[in-house]
C-alpha cells in the first residue's frame, strides 16, 4: 500500500490495536538505556504519544520536498502533513522517536502502521531522519525499534513502501534481511529466528 495522507486518513477509521504488555520488549529495554552508538549521544530512542504530536508535524515540515516524497510518496504539501498528523491513530500505530534529550527535540521517526484490513497480520513501516542527522545509522536504528515493536505486538511480518530510487532505505532493508522487490517499491521481512537475529546484530 502506498501510504499518503489520503490513505492515512481512511486507514484511521475501524478496528483497534492493543499494545501487548504480556513481556518487556526490547524496545521498553533500549527506551530506558543509554545510547549505544557514539554518533547517537545526546539523542534517546522512545515511543511517542499524542503529547509529541506537534514534534512529528515540525519534523515532517522539516523534510526537503524530495524527502516528503520519498516519505509520503506523493509532493506532501505543508496541509497535506497537517491532516496526516491529525490522522494518527494510537490505537493503529506504534511511533518511535529519536529526541534530543536536552532539547526535546524530534529528528528521527519511525512509525508502525498496524491493522490494515487487507492484511491484518502486517504492519507497514515507514521512517524518516532530518537531514543533520543521516548516514548515522540512525534510521536503521529506528527501523529496528519499529520492527521489534511490531513483532511485539504479535504482527507477523512488516513490510516496507518504497520509490525504487530511495537507494538510502534499500540500503537499509537490505541490511535486515527483508525481501525486496525493487521493481514493485516493496519489501516484507516475516517474523522468524533468522530474522530475529538479524534485527538484533
Ligand atoms: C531513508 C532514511 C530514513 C535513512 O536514514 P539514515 O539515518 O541516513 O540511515 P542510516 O544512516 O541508518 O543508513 C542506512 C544505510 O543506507 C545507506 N545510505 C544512507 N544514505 C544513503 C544514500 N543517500 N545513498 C545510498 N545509501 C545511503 C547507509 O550507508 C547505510 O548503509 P550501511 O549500513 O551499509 O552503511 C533517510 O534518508 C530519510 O529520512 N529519507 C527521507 C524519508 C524516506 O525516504 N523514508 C523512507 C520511506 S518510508
Amino acid at each position: 500500500m502506498r501510504w499518503t495522507a489520503a490513505t492515512a486518513l481512511s486507514h484511521a477509521v475501524g478496528g483497534s490495536f492493543h499494545w501487548r504488555k504480556t513481556r518487556k520488549s526490547k524496545l521498553d529495554q533500549a527506551a530506558s538505556s543509554p545510547a549505544p552508538d557514539a554518533r547517537h549521544r545526546g539523542l534517546v530512542l522512545r515511543r511517542l504519544s499524542r503529547r509529541d504530536l506537534s514534534q512529528v508535524e515540525a519534523h515532517f515540515k522539516g523534510l526537503p520536498q524530495a524527502d516528503r516524497r520519498n516519505r509520503f510518496h506523493t509532493a506532501a504539501t505543508d496541509e497535506a502533513i497537517d491532516a496526516y498528523v491529525r490522522s494518527i491513530d494510537f490505537t493503529r500505530m506504534i511511533l518511535i522517536g529519536a529526541v534530543m534529550a536536552e532539547s526535546g527535540l524530534l529528528v528521527g521517526l519511525a512509525e508502525a502502521h498496524l491493522n490494515d484490513r487487507d492484511r491484518p497480520d502486517s504492519a507497514e513501516i515507514s521512517v524518516s531522519v532530518d537531514v543533520g542527522w543521516r548516514r548515522r545509522a540512525l534510521g536503521h536504528r529506528l527501523v529496528v525499534q519499529a520492527v521489534w515493536a511490531a513483532f511485539a505486538a504479535s504482527v507477523g511480518q512488516v513490510t516496507f513502501s518504497f520509490l525504487p530510487e530511495n537507494f538510502a532505505l534499500v540500503r537499509l532493508i537490505s541490511r535486515l534481511g527483508a525481501r525486496v522487490d525493487l521493481a514493485r517499491g516493496q519489501a516484507s521481512l516475516k517474523r522468524s529466528e533468522a530474522a530475529e537475529r538479524a534485527i538484533t546484530r
